[in-house]
């Protein structure tokens, strides 16, 4: 993908509102110099979501969601990247860079998009008026409703029926083509590559068609279901068929249900469960964790009981795992011998099936109920065994209060920890060598990072080059990368430079120092600063003349001159 010039997104977040744009979708309160509101990505009673204009960044206390007006909207509006970027652009009046646009737009791929909704409405009006294909319907219990709801249609028998109704000239051909439509044989020959199927358009976040599932009526034809093709448009690991009509249906998701199939999904539906999902005929990817847990903080997996449904499960668990943050809940149902929640929700109802999901397994009994599988517990062996095995799988988790639990699990199982060191974070919270601890002030600098964050523009006044760098004091370098970075970008802000350390160890560290209110009005925050870098100067003029002064005996004649300017621009401090 083409990339947007980071100065780009820099200006179009100092020219956004963000508590226009969050303001607009979840209703704010003010509070102070902040805005605060219950969180809209997961469940509280009392508000621990703040917005900040100043610092032009949401964060959440509760569940650590955080970010700038980009990630809120792809986050909320559950846009993708360029499409947040857009949005803003459109509000701020600026114009997208040009070469990134064009990706964005390319006027070929809309094409192909209008050549899958042709193709989508020419399937449903084939549905109406095919006998056999409504009898079918008819046979699986599915109602006009659903048909109506998830666009499902039919793909007429032959082999040119699409062809011959939509492929009219070279061009369109090719975009049906390119949309995964057709087939070719040996001798180059093009055919419809849906013949004689139930068609279930799979729609993107945006409800747009991106390709078809289609499940033959003729129970001797084979595959019983086939998927397009990957195209340009559709990664099947990265989508979940009936994402997009659950979030229609549902004005925020409390949770989503992650099923096998289509007829599961629309059986669902039907029935009222109207959160299903369903993966494409693959297993539960790390992108399909992703974008589970950015739609819904609770995800059950529907599995199989068998084995083959255990070792799915098992695999869905380990994509999710480095997702779990605090705030998330993976459950594992496995379902009874020979049912699918298809014919669970038919027989069983709403509640039936409601009542599975209540007694779906937590992921932190799944876990250790399989990794314990096949060890002895009442032996020591046997207990550093699952201690050992438990520890990569663990380390995966995210900071908080999940991990710690796991962990407390795990001791209970083995009397032994899995984590051989706590993660360390290097930003140092708190002044190495202090006196005693009640009388503890943040160290320099922690205190001048957290004023840069806040406000980055700060940043600017000091002058290359950067002495207090050389200050022999952890989390120094740390400090020297954000001044870098802001001379670099002279218009980022808060959300930006938080952006830019995603993924890194000292993220965590950073948003609680971001997100925490400095008290006092701006000359004295800046003198806090300058301040702050003053001293860490002191401290390296003090260095040198105790390294200088060390070697006394052996000091050339520069050093010595070193040395006196040095103890004069002491006295003058
Ligand atoms: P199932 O074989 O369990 O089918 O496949 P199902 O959903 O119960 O369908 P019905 O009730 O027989 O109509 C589950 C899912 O696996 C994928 C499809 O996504 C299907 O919905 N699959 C299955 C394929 O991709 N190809 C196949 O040949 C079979
Ligand atoms: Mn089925």
């Amino acid at each position: 993908m083409a990339r947007i010039p980071d100065a780009f997104i820099d200006e179009l977040l100092a020219r956004s509102d963000i508590v226009e744009i969050v303001g607009a979708r979840v209703p704010l309160k003010k509070q102070g110099r902040e805005y605060s509101a219950r969180c809209p990505f997961h469940d509280e009673r009392s508000p621990s979501f703040t917005v900040s204009p100043t610092k032009q960044f949401y964060h959440c206390f509760g569940c650590g969601a955080h970010g700038t007006a980009i990630s809120f909207l792809m986050n909320y509006d559950r846009l993708e990247f360029l499409d947040a970027v857009d949005e803003l652009a459109k509000r701020a009046g600026l114009e997208v860079p040009r070469d990134t646009r064009q990706r964005n737009e390319d006027g070929d791929t809309r094409d192909v998009y209008s050549a899958l909704d042709a193709a989508s409405t020419f399937f449903r009006r084939q549905l109406a008026q095919n006998d056999k294909a409504r009898a079918y319907v008819d046979k699986r219990g599915i109602d006009a409703g659903i048909v109506e709801r998830f666009g499902i249609g039919y793909a007429p028998d032959g082999f040119s029926a699409l062809r011959d109704a939509l492929g009219t000239d070279p061009r369109r051909m090719q975009l049906l083509e390119r949309a995964g439509l057709f087939s070719k044989n040996d001798r180059g020959n093009i055919y419809d590559k849906f013949r004689d199927r139930l068609m279930f358009p799979i729609h993107d976040r945006r409800g747009r068609v991106i390709a078809f599932g289609g499940r033959v009526i003729d129970p001797e034809d084979t595959p019983k279901y086939l998927n397009s093709p990957e195209t340009a448009l559709f990664h099947k690991g990265r989508e979940l068929y009936g994402l997009w009509q659950a979030k229609q249906a549902n004005t925020r998701l409390e949770r989503l249900v992650v099923v096998e199939g289509y007829m599961d999904v629309v059986a669902l539906a039907q029935y009222g469960v109207s959160q299903a999902v369903a993966t494409l005929g693959t297993a539960t990817t790390p992108e399909h964790a992703e974008l589970l847990f950015r739609n819904a903080p609770d995800v059950y997996f529907c599995f199989d009981g068998d084995r083959a449904g255990r070792s799915a499960a098992w695999k869905a668990l380990e994509s999710v795992l480095p997702r779990m943050k605090d705030g998330r809940q993976a459950l594992f149902l496995f379902l009874p011998e020979g049912e699918d929640p298809d014919t669970l929700v038919r027989k069983e109802g709403i509640a039936g099936f409601d009542a599975h999901l209540h007694a779906a397994t937590p992921l932190s009994e799944f876990f250790f109920a399989h990794m314990s599988a096949d060890v002895n517990l009442s032996s020591l062996d046997g207990k550093a065994r699952l201690a050992e095995r438990c520890k990569p799988l663990l380390a995966q988790i995210p900071d908080g209060a999940f991990g710690d639990l796991m962990q407390q699990r795990l001791v209970e199982l083995t009397g032994v920890g899995a984590r051989a060191s706590a993660p360390q974070v290097h930003v140092p919270m708190q002044r190495p060598r202090g006196g005693p601890p009640s009388a503890q002030k943040p160290s320099l600098v922690r205190s001048a990072i957290q004023h840069l964050l806040h406000r980055p523009a700060i940043a600017l006044e000091l002058q290359p080059p950067d002495r207090y760098a050389d200050a022999r004091q952890p989390g120094i370098e740390l400090l020297r990368e954000l001044v870098q970075l802001v001379r670099e970008r002279p218009d980022i802000g808060t959300g930006g430079l938080l952006e830019h350390f995603a993924g890194r160890d000292e993220s965590a560290a950073l948003q609680k120092l971001a997100a925490q209110e400095l008290p006092g009005e701006e000359p004295a925050l800046r003198a806090e600063f300058l301040g702050a870098i003053e001293q860490l100067e002191k401290q390296v003029l003090q260095q040198r003349i105790d390294e200088l002064q060390q070697r006394m005996s052996e000091l050339g004649e520069a050093e010595k001159y070193e040395l006196r300017a040095l103890l004069q621009s002491r006295l003058q401090r």
